[in-house]
């Protein structure tokens, strides 16, 4: 028997079993015990979205802790963690298409101005609006890995000039990578749709602010599926008041969910999603996660273990 602690965001009954079903698919002695169950001291992996750290770390036969998501700024949350304990992330096309399916939205919901001719359904206006000329945009994804090259790579199909930025160089076939900061600010200036998808570290924490947002042409469009806590969300506002900025698209917040009382909501030129850009799939992701928990049991480093020291 194969003991994992699981806790996700509501850490509901109904989705425990239904994650331990999906896993003894692939690794029929798995056992998913609570996180909070006397049984979880005896777990040797532990299945997490947004756990409270300290339990976690109280658990002294964990020997790794898997991310029920992609990213894993939840577990490494304020240094509580051992920094030897291997952190796994999830790493699935069918979760990297959802993403450039959202993003492919939000560009095109700009550039045909899709909620303008929504309002012009309610006063009954039959008109055309200012159409944007594709062939002139430029779109910036910054992260380009795992999920960030394949939104890339589609942007690039249905026929926008897409360039790339990451912290290390990278190599995406017909995409122009960029990496550095000189490079970061030569984007934000010469590119209209900037994507956000990078990960949360101490580097890209804040670093949509007023002066980056400010160095981007006027009537960009910013997008963020990345993590809240990348964006000066007062920074981002003032911007889309002010109309340098013509639209945002978020779809991630600093502090989740959305408090009622956050004046992003009533900002009117900014889209608010609710975190479901690209949510975990169990039917796709259990196979792997279900081949980490056996890597883990068995002494292996599992494949997608992420760079403790990078940080994702
Ligand atoms: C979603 O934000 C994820 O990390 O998978």
């Amino acid at each position: 028997m194969s003991i994992v602690a699981f806790y996700s965001k509501d850490s509901s009954l109904e989705l425990k079993n239904y994650w331990e079903n999906r896993l003894k698919i692939y690794y029929p002695s798995v056992k998913l015990v609570s996180l909070f169950s006397d049984h979880a001291t005896n777990a040797n992996t532990a299945l997490l979205w947004k756990a409270p750290l300290q339990r976690v770390k109280s658990l002294n036969n964990l020997k790794a802790l898997i991310s029920l998501g992609q990213g894993v700024d939840h577990i490494l949350k304020d240094n509580i963690i051992d920094e030897n304990i291997p952190v796994i992330r999830i790493v699935d096309p069918f979760m990297a298409k959802a993403m450039s399916h959202w993003v492919i939205l939000s560009v095109l919901n700009f550039i045909r101005d899709t909620f303008g001719y929504y309002d012009q359904q309610r006063t009954k206006t039959y008109k055309s609006r200012k159409e944007i000329n594709f062939t002139n945009i430029k779109v910036a994804i910054y992260g380009i890995g795992a999920i960030g090259s394949v939104v890339a790579k589609d942007l690039k199909h249905l026929g926008f000039k897409v360039e790339g930025w990451s912290r290390t160089k990278r190599d995406i076939l017909g995409i122009n990578c960029y990496n550095g900061k000189s490079k970061f600010k030569f984007l934000l200036n010469t590119c209209d749709i900037h994507v956000c998808l990078l990960p949360l570290t101490p580097q890209t924490t804040n670093i949509f602010n007023n002066t980056t947002f400010k160095m981007m042409k006027s009537g960009s469009c910013f997008i963020n599926a990345g993590r809240g806590e990348q964006v000066v969300e007062q920074d981002l506002i003032e911007n889309c008041k002010s109309g340098h900025l013509s639209t945002a698209v978020l779809d991630v917040y600093r502090k989740e969910p959305l408090p009622k009382n956050n004046k992003l909501w009533e900002q009117k030129n900014i889209r608010i999603w609710p975190h479901v850009a690209a949510e975990t799939n169990p039917e796709t992701a259990a196979k792997q996660i279900a081949n980490a928990i056996k890597c883990i049991e068995n002494g292996k480093l599992p494949p997608n273990t992420i760079e403790r020291k990078l940080g994702y």
